[in-house]
This record gives structure tokens, sequence and C-alpha cells, in this order.
């Protein structure tokens, strides 16, 4: 079973290493969660023993309701990722790149795991939510857990549907898992998380036009503006990228979340991608603008309250992160050293020749390399 529910086929050719579902259908509903840990042995302890028990509790949850179509992404930041498998990183992991620009501010904030737990109903986004953070439970030392809702033909709190132009199919897969440009890492992902909070009184009092103009698509029919009418600074310009005459795509499972009688609306951005820098040129569109100064007048009226960037891994390798190298001696040679898939593809598992024990890394060497397309 993985992570998306998906039973493994039941005979046939070897069994093809899968990602994460990170380009998984919208759903109803979706919990956030965003965590640090405390240093030191025992809290990795804790997450290999999640990584080794999180397909289990999914299948515990999921099987609930199989309709509730219940998935869970697992992403870990750079800290994370190096305290758990040791020397040799994904090529696009770093901290993620706070912007500055006038009174416009991306931060960025600390986080070691991200949770991103979709299904179409809050319950069991809830349910496994609860599972996840009892097992974490006393080496948590920050969490940020916010809880999305699907909000009318979905639509962000701005009013506007989100998430038309996201590509979908193999597009989706092409957009947004690794493949041949970094062997080692094949199958995984990156994802860009911000919490954005909305001034709605202010955004209220604007002209629909003047929204529509901001955005770059109508309101009510959500049709993209003609680009004669459409600026610059439209947030749908400003976060369309070419790269040698093709349009760089992300995929994104924006959510809106809130607190009614505290006066708090917000966005929560996700933006899942191939290798992170589309989305953050993106980000250095939005905040400093194209040219600089041209800015996402979105920014005007949302504040980015955090900003965190993650690898997922591919399900092989987070599987393999359950085992200890310092139980088992096991270790592997670094990343090209004893890489499988040259090109990406998905026929070569064959495991290099063992590395000495006690190098302190994981035995993870024949599960990299390994991607669901060619
Ligand atoms: C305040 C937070 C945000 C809100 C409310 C928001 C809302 C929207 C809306 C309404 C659309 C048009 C419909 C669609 O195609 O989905 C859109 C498009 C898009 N947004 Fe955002 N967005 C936010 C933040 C971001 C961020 C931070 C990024 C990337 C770093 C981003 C990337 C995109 C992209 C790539 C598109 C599609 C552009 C196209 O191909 O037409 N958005 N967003």
């Amino acid at each position: 079973m993985t992570l998306d529910g998906a039973p493994q086929p039941a005979a046939g050719p070897a069994p093809q290493p899968v990602t994460q579902p990170v380009a998984a259908p919208l759903t109803g509903a979706a919990i956030f969660l965003v965590v640090t840990l405390r240093p030191g042995p025992a809290s990795d302890a804790a997450v290999r023993d999640l990584c080794g028990d999180l397909g289990g509790l999914l299948r515990a949850v999921g099987f609930r309701d199989l309709h509730g179509k219940l998935t869970c992404v697992v992403g870990f930041g750079e800290q994370m990722w190096d305290r758990l498998a040791g020397p040799g990183r994904p090529a696009g992991l770093h901290p993620f790149r706070e912007i500055r620009a006038g009174d416009r501010h991306a931060v960025a904030t600390p986080g070691d795991l991200l949770f991103h737990i979709r299904a179409e109903r809050m319950d069991l986004c809830f349910e496994l939510a609860t599972h996840i953070t009892s097992r974490l439970g006393d080496i948590l030392d920050s969490v940020d857990e916010v809880h999305g809702f699907r909000y009318f033909d979905d639509r962000d709190l701005i009013g506007f549907v989100d998430g038309t132009e996201n590509p979908v199919g193999d597009d989706a897969v092409r957009a947004t898992v690794i493949g041949a440009e970094d062997p080692a890492y094949a199958g995984g992902s990156y994802v860009i998380v911000q919490k954005y909070l909305h001034d709605l009184d202010t955004w209220n009092t604007l002209p629909t036009e003047e929204q529509e103009r901001i955005v770059g698509r109508t309101k009510l029919t959500d049709i993209e503006l003609d680009d004669t009418v459409k600026p610059t600074y439209a947030h749908n310009a400003l976060t369309t990228i070419t790269e040698n005459g093709e349009e760089i795509k992300i995929v994104r499972d924006n959510m809106p979340f809130g607190h009614a009688a505290q006066g708090e609306f917000g966005t929560y951005f996700i933006g899942y991608a191939r290798s992170p820098a589309p989305i953050e040129q993106m980000l250095v569109n939005m905040f400093a603008g194209r040219p600089p100064g041209n800015y996402d007048r979105l920014l005007d009226i949302s504040r980015a309250v955090t900003g965190s960037l993650f690898f997922v891994p591919s399900m092989p390798l987070l599987e393999s992160l359950a085992d200890d190298p310092a139980d088992s001696g096991a270790a592997e040679a670094g990343p090209g050293e004893n890489s499988t898939a040259e090109d990406g593809g998905d026929d070569d598992q064959a495991a290099g020749p063992a590395a000495p024990p006690g190098t302190g890394s994981l035995g993870i060497g024949s599960l990299r390399g390994v991607t669901q397309h060619g």
C-alpha cells in the first residue's frame, strides 16, 4: 500500500517505486502540519519510527472511508534531512529564501517536517494528524497546524477560484517529480509552503474590476483576462514563468482557512515542483516585482506569516529512513558513486557494492535513483 492508498500490484514485473502523492487531486479538506523537533537521538529515533509506521497509520485511518481519499505527503527540512540521511543531499534542498522589498516580506520560518494531509472529510485528516502528533509526542518543539477547507467553487477567501491553471495528469507529474536531473533523488519532489493572512476589509472596498486586474481573471466566471487589458502586475502574469520559450508549471493546492470571530482570513499556499527554482522565481516576481517595483498587488492586502521549503522523498526512500544505520551497520556510497538510475529510468534496482559499515550514512543507495516516470 502506498501513501495515496493505492494497492501494490499483486504479480507481474517488480513493483515500481513511487513518488508520494504530491499531485493528488484537490480535496474538500486538508491539514497542514509544520513541526520543529528537539535535537538529539531520541528525536531522530521517533522520526525514523514514524517513517516506518506512516503507511500503516494511513491504511488504518483511510480504510474507515475509502471514498474519503485520504493521502499524506511528508516533507523534510534541510536540517532534518541531514540528521536522518547523513551525507549527500538533494540538489535543491536548502532553507527557504526570505525576500524583503519595500514593505513586503516573504518571511522564512523554521520547519523540520511538513505533513500535508488531504481528504474529502476533515475527520479523516484530523484522525491522521492526531496519530502523527501523538507519535512525535514529547519531541515536538513547535507546531503550526492549519485546517484548510474548500470554499464554494474552489474559491479562496478573496472570492476568486484558485487552482484553475494547475497542470493535471502526466503534466502534473512532469512538473513535480524529480527525474534524471538528480538521479540519486529521482521520484522525489520539493514543496514550499506559506501562510498568508488577508486584510479582507480593505480588499472588499476595491471594485470588482480592480480585484480582477490584480488577480488577472474574472471573479464570477474565472476567465483569464485578455493580455490587452491584463496589467503586467497581475498575479497570474507575475507567476507565469518561461524557460527557453516553455512555460514552467508548478502544482498548487492552496486552501482557505480562518477564524471568523477573530477576523482571521487566510490562504495557505502550497506549491510542489521538481525544483524549488520556479517557485522561488515566482516569489521574487511577486514580492520584488518583474521588473523590480512592478510587484503583486495581492501583497498589499496579504501578508506572509510563514515560509518554509521541504524535500519530499520518494516512497522507498522515505521508508528506508526507518532504518537506523547505527543499528544495522548498513552504509552506502555517496550519491553519484552508487546511484542506480543514470537516465531516470525505472528498471534499474540493482544495489551497488556495499559501502564499509560504520560510515554513518544510510544504506539507501539501492533505493535512490528510482522514479515513476522516464
Ligand atoms: C495570497 C496568496 C495567494 C492567493 C490568494 C493566490 C490566488 C491565486 C488565484 C486566484 C489564481 C488564479 C487561478 C488559478 O490559476 O489558480 C492564482 C494563480 C496562480 N498562482 Fe497564486 N495565489 C497566492 C499565492 C501564490 C504564490 C505564493 C505563488 C507562487 C510562488 C502562486 C502561484 C500561482 C500560479 C503559478 C498561478 C497560475 C498562473 C497561470 O498559469 O495562469 N500563487 N493564484
